[in-house]
């Protein structure tokens, strides 16, 4: 694993979007997985404003996205299509029949099939960008007692839903989501993960210098070939 240590998710942001960038100049119809919450989002700015100055255009670019809630309409403002509609794929020009998205109120096994024959049919994820649970998570795989594969519906654990409800003012947050599985992320041929804030110092910790193990989801990091791991010193203070 690389590990970046900058000093702001500014910082983070500008480096893991000059990443993406080059990948789509040198294959501009490149696959590129996604992930929602606070973290990614100082790159999708400036990969907003990349796209703005005419530096970069993704109309032959292909996304996945990690995970979608259930029970929660596709366009209910708390999904996660919502949060790619309004951090991204509404200010690019992407071409939305090239975006990939979990359907979190479909039968779950059909579901799984349908995605893992979408990303290969594209020949592949290039880069996957991933978040980190406080709890060790990456998408919505949460600590258990076995690594999981493709997409599957997983019950959220108290630790996610206490650090996500916060988002949720008008319906209580659901309890299911349909997450790419480990195996779907680790198939990727470059991840990059972005942790800030003294909240993911011991997921980040366990991550990269505890032992492999589905109690700590991200720690299946360590067995691949192309991570980098971008941190602010929050998240890097027990390194
Ligand atoms: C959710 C998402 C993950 C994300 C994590 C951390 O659980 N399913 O993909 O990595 O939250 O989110 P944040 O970046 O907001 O801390």
């Amino acid at each position: 694993m690389k590990i970046n240590i900058l000093d702001n998710d500014a910082a983070i942001g500008e480096a893991v979007c000059k990443i993406i960038c080059d990948e789509i100049k040198s294959k501009p119809g490149c696959v590129l997985g996604l992930a929602t919450g606070a973290s990614p989002v100082p790159t999708y700015k400036k990969l907003v404003e990349a796209y703005s100055k005419g530096e970069v255009s993704f109309k032959d670019v292909s996304t996945f996205n990690l995970d979608e809630y259930c029970d929660l309409p596709k366009d209910h403002k708390n999904s996660y299509f919502t949060f790619m509609r309004e951090n991204l794929f509404s200010k690019i020009d992407i071409d939305m029949n090239n975006v990939g998205f979990l359907d979190g109120n479909a039968n779950a096994d059909s579901e799984s099939e349908r995605y893992a024959a979408a990303i290969e049919a594209k020949g592949g994820i290039d880069i996957q960008l991933l978040g980190i649970g406080r709890n060790g998570h990456i998408a919505f795989n949460e600590p258990s007692d076995s690594f999981t594969d493709e997409a599957w519906k997983v019950t959220l654990t108290q630790s996610t839903i206490d650090a996500n409800s916060v988002y949720f003012d008008d319906v209580p947050m659901p309890h299911h989501a349909i997450t790419m599985g480990i195996g779907s992320i680790m198939r990727a041929k470059k991840i990059i993960l972005i942790a800030t804030g003294a909240s993911k110092a011991q997921a980040v910790r366990d991550m990269i210098n505890g032992p492999v193990t589905p109690q700590c989801p991200a720690s299946v990091l360590q067995q691949h070939k192309d991570v980098t791991v971008f941190l602010d010193r929050a998240a890097a203070a027990l390194l």
